[in-house]
């Protein structure tokens, strides 16, 4: 079997210390392999946003590893590990996190001027993501002057205009009705059915966590089940 894109042993979180402490993940060990669509499902509280900040490397675990292709990431210099996340993982959450006062442009592309690429290419590659997601007309607006729908398409441009092997999404529907949620899964999977995108999805939606390859169900902290689709079921 392939060396898995993300892997985790023995993953714990605590936050606080003494009569504060909460033990947000107890212990999870898992792979999840290159192309794979995951959902991680569960109560709120239950620890999902935690496991998926501590897999996109956002943030540290308390003790256990997290491996990246492999490579325990805790070994890593910091600068490597902001390289590694800028390059490999793109983010969708919940809340928007686009800068108002600029554009659609300018907020999906700033990924690319992290990396340090110019501003014609950055412009050529941002438009072309823009195009992909139909919103190619709004590539001059402020972000504040769009609809949730458009602003959570531009969150999913953003994320996806490195070209990105991992796509993290927390609650991409969580804001949205259901036909602009379904516009958003379609676009989800359908990154994952052509471009073989590895997708970590956090989700209280039972339709988008059924899409999805495998669901892990978190309980207090831990992984109670996990769930195989024989087939995968297409948006
Ligand atoms: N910075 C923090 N300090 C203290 N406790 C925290 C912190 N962040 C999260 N927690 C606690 O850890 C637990 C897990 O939180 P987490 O955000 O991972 O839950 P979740 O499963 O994503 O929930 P939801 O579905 O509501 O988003 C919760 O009980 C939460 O209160
Ligand atoms: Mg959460």
């Amino acid at each position: 079997m392939s060396i898995p894109v993300l892997e985790t042993e023995n993953l714990v979180k605590v936050y606080g210390k003494g009569a504060t402490r909460f033990d947000a993940l107890k212990g999870l060990t898992f792979e999840i392999h290159e192309g794979e669509s995951v959902a991680i499902v569960g109560k709120s509280g239950s620890g999902k946003s935690t496991l998926m900040h501590l897999l996109a490397l956002l943030d540290e675990p308390t003790a256990g590893v997290v491996a990246l292709e492999g490579e325990p990431v805790n070994k890593l210099k910091p600068k490597k590990i902001s390289q590694l996340r800028n390059d490999t993982f793109g983010f969708v959450f919940q809340q928007f996190f686009l800068n108002p006062n600029q554009t659609v442009l300018e907020n999906i592309t700033l990924p690319l001027k992290i990396a340090g690429m110019g501003k014609s290419e950055r412009n050529r590659r941002g438009m072309e993501v823009l195009e992909q997601l139909d919103m190619a007309d709004k590539a001059k607006n402020k972000a504040t002057n769009l609809s949730g729908g458009q602003k959570q398409r531009a969150c999913i441009a953003r994320a996806l205009v490195n070209k990105p092997t991992v796509l993290f999404a927390d609650e991409p529907t969580g804001n949205l009705d259901t036909v602009t949620s379904e516009i958003v899964e379609d676009i989800l999977f359908g990154l994952h059915r052509d471009y073989g995108i590895t997708l970590v999805v956090v989700t209280h939606d039972e339709d988008l966590a059924a899409k999805c390859q495998r669901r892990l169900m978190m309980q207090d902290g831990e992984i109670v089940t996990e769930e195989h689709s024989v087939k995968e079921v297409q948006a």
